[in-house]
């Protein structure tokens, strides 16, 4: 709830407080973000910054309040020229040329619910649980009206912001910088955590001390970018994943984000969020409006855990919308990996077929059916049908595919143009590039200049038909470049800084036409796996392929690094091949089962080519994963102790470890649980990178359990081949067996070794702070029955089940 007294302003969530004030020159000052105090207008003495004398360098606001410095107050907003010279919330450049602003507060309204924006998507609510602040701040002697919007959503302590200004002048002007949030707070060694990396290396997390000076977190890619993910974190330094208090702030935005820490000399820190303002100018005509995205920010002292468990209830609450919100995602089977761009009909309904066999419920044609597509070199932008490929169209295809007993889905890349294509050959003045200038491309290919309105609805329209030329249940919404000759022939040239911001305005327009047209459909979104991975793009799609990189252990990383701010729902996973595409690493089946089922699981292999044992082995764990399913896409995310990548300050610099060396150190690399809403049941996993020689010793501890209730704990019964003992089987065997001889063969073909069993039943207090001790590890001397098994890349799935 948020209410005002005395000029204090109060937003409440569940267990925070937010605290700001309108200080006697007419700036806001923030007093407070933490946890939850009780609190009424009369604080407002203990809360406020004390001056009575500047210090020596620093400027007094103006002749009649000359202990008002703004350097050293925290500020819901700022602005230039007025002797706070730490960055701006607001950067303007008036019809003079001049750039001081001073934005005072002129009025305020509260509202009930959670309104959306004009231009933009934004944060919504349902649960009638979100109030709202509108607060107008007028400059002081400009016709500017910056408007700030609070909402706050007190079940999962999340606040939305984001501000609007308006040109009441008769003078257009320029916007340099209009950020959606700023948050000073007092105090500085704060840690700033990033999550970035690289295409097939999203998500690596990268925590820094930041002291004195500017740290900045952004994209300039056109995308929100796998380079820097626009989700960040502040914390103290002593924060564990359990406990201490994190900040973490998201945009609900696809385009150029800009997130920066910066501390001034006073120690205070100051964290901002929006759009980037490189290569960003807005020109704010007279009696305009510009509109910033959503900035949403959560606080938590139960630590990363805390924080994670808040987002992952607000983006699924409030962000993820329509028919697919909180429906089970089915299993699907994607041809990319399988085929490529090598298919036909026949082959890819054999695929499909092989599908079905092992319970797939969705057979997905990817990239390759369209225009003449053989390769990436052309007919991105001619979204009629290859009949070479599919002589039945996609209409043949897909009823083909039903009558299997499946849904079907298919793949597109509206934004994007090749110069081989009919479209461009036809208005080649559709892809963004510089007139005059050679452009350069990305993946062969040319994105088309979605700010301009024919442009969108040639896509809508092409999208429409591709949307029902058949019986179709899911579309992947591909786009596999970063932005470049950024130009648009359709703007003026003082309007050119507008481009990238107009785009995603142009890219959310059409997304939204076409998702109100099929509501019916998935959509899943993709960018070369995590180059848009966003709170913009969840808006209208409810999940995101997190990766092209399919290797389960550099999967544990990016997944891993998602869970800070994502829940399970959103995140696309499968489980491919191997050598592994991407990585040429070699994983075992279970493992890639077991990484992607924490997440929404796929397959992406050619399952015509796989061995009958490798065949039933996915058969179960399709079974498996639907028993599971609700819990393993909805339930609550916890990253467990005793694993490498949870904690704080435990990441090498790309979030990879040396070998261990000491077995106090013998941590797995990731232990994950999901936890059903109700704690009745709860599946977990934990996956190990290297094996530590004579390390027998596991165990498997949980959280968010109920302490008081009873749970059966077991583990998902495993048959090892005899094939990984290697020559090992002559110290049983009774005769010489060589290794990977005929007899070798034969011999595994009929003999399994039995894995570990665990079974027992605990208290859930038991499971929550003791942890349950596993069967002990191979640590070469002698395998029983009994025996965990569990070398270089395994893993683990654990089930919880209530006993009443
Ligand atoms: C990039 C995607 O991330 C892949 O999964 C695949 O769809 C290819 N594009 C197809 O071109």
């Amino acid at each position: 709830m948020i209410r005002e007294d005395n000029g204090l302003f109060i937003l409440e969530g569940k267990a925070t407080s937010y605290l700001f004030a309108v200080i006697p020159t007419g700036q806001l000052e923030h007093l407070y973000y933490g946890r939850k105090i009780s609190v009424c207008g009369a604080a407002l003495t203990a809360l406020r910054h004390k001056c009575v004398n500047l210090s020596g360098c620093s400027i007094a606001y103006q002749k009649e309040t000359p202990d008002v410095g703004m350097e050293e107050i925290c500020l819901e907003i700022s602005g230039s020229g007025k002797g706070d010279f730490r960055q701006p919330f607001v950067e303007l450049v008036m019809a003079d040329g001049s750039t001081t602003t001073d934005f005072v507060y002129e009025s305020h309204t509260l509202q009930e619910g959670k309104p959306g924006l004009a231009t933009l998507p934004a944060a919504y609510d349902d649960t009638g649980s979100a109030s709202t602040l509108i607060l107008n701040l007028r400059d002081r002697t400009q016709a500017l009206i910056l408007e700030l919007r609070y909402s706050i959503f007190p079940e999962c302590d999340c606040i939305t912001r984001s501000a609007v200004l308006k040109n009441e002048s008769g003078q257009t002007v320029r916007i340099k910088r209009l950020m959606s949030l700023q948050l000073d707070l007092a105090g500085s060694g704060y840690c700033f955590t990033r999550f970035g990396g690289e295409w097939t290396r999203e998500m690596n997390r990268f925590d820094s001390c930041v002291d004195q000076g500017r740290m900045v977190n952004s994209a300039n890619t056109g995308t929100s970018s796998n380079r820097a993910n626009p989700f960040v974190m502040l914390s103290h330094m002593d924060t564990t994943e359990d406990c201490g208090m994190c900040y973490a702030v998201n945009l609900v935005y696809s385009g150029n984000h800009y997130e920066a820490v910066e501390v001034n000399g006073h120690a205070k820190t100051r964290l901002l969020a929006g759009i980037n303002p490189e290569a960003f100018e807005w020109q704010l005509a007279p009696g305009t409006s510009f509109e910033t995205p959503e900035a949403v920010i959560s606080c938590s002292d139960a630590g990363f855990a805390g924080m994670s468990r808040q987002m992952h209830v607000f983006v699924r609450e409030h962000i993820v919308r329509g028919e697919w919100k909180w429906k089970e995602r089915p299993v699907l089977l994607n041809s990319w990996e399988a085929a490529y761009f090598d298919f036909n009909e026949s082959k890819l309904l054999k695929l499909a077929k092989a599908g079905r066999d092992v319970g797939i419920e969705l057979f997905v044609m990817d990239d390759g059916w369209f225009g003449q597509r053989d390769n990436d070199t052309s007919s991105l932008g001619d979204w009629q049908v290859y009949e070479k490929k599919l002589p039945g169209g996609i209409a043949g295809l897909a009823e083909k595919v039903k009558n299997l007993g499946m849904q079907f889905g298919i793949w597109v890349e509206p934004e994007m143009v090749n110069v081989d294509s009919e479209l461009y050959r036809q208005h080649p003045d559709w892809a963004v590039q510089v007139p005059g200038r050679d452009h350069a491309e990305g993946r062969n290919q040319m994105i088309l200049d979605f700010t301009r309105e024919e442009v969108r609805e040639n896509i809508i329209s092409q999208m429409r038909q591709v949307f029902s030329a058949g019986d179709i249940s899911y579309v992947k919404w591909d786009m596999n470049r970063n932005f470049s000759d950024v130009f648009s022939a359709a703007l003026p040239p003082e309007q050119q800084g507008e481009f990238s911001h107009r785009y995603i305005l142009g890219l959310y327009q059409v997304m939204q036409t076409l998702m109100a047209e099929f509501p019916h459909i998935l959509f899943e979104g993709c960018a070369s796996g995590g180059n848009r991975f966003d709170l913009g793009i969840l808006s209208y799609m409810p999940q995101i392929w997190a990766s092209d990189n399919t290797d389960a252990i550099s999967r544990t990383v990016i997944q891993n690094g998602y869970s800070y701010g994502y829940p399970q729902s959103v995140i696309g996973a499968h489980v491919s091949g191997c050598p592994n595409h991407q990585t040429l690493r070699t994983t075992p089946l279970e493992t890639r089962f077991n990484v992607a089922s924490f997440g929404v699981l796929g397959y992406e292999c050619n399952l015509c080519e796989i061995s009958k044992e490798e065949k039933q082995e996915i058969s179960e764990q399709i079974k498996i994963y639907k028993k599971w399913r609700y819990i393993l896409q909805f339930g609550t995310w916890q990253r467990l102790a005793g694993s490498r990548l949870t904690g704080s300050w435990n990441y090498g610099s790309a979030g990879t470890f040396s070998s261990m060396t000491s077995v106090d150190e013998s941590l797995q690399l990731v232990k994950w649980l999901a936890v059903d809403g109700e704690q009745k049941q709860a599946v977990g996993i934990m996956v190990q990178e290297h094996v530590m020689p004579n390390a027998s010793y596991a165990q498997f501890q949980t959280r968010g359990l109920a302490d008081d209730k009873q749970y059966r704990f077991t583990n998902r019964s495993l048959k090892h081949s005899i094939h990984r003992f290697g020559d090992l089987i002559n110290t049983v065997s009774p005769v010489h067996i060589k290794k990977d001889s005929l007899l070798h063969n034969t011999a595994a073909h009929f003999i399994k070794m039995d894995g570990e069993d665990e079974d027992v039943t605990v208290s859930g207090s038991l499971l929550n702070y003791a942890g349950i001790k596993l069967s002990q590890g191979f640590a070469g001397v002698g395998y029983e029955p009994g025996t965990r098994l569990y070398q270089d890349y395994d893993s683990r799935m654990y089930f919880m089940t209530e006993i009443e």
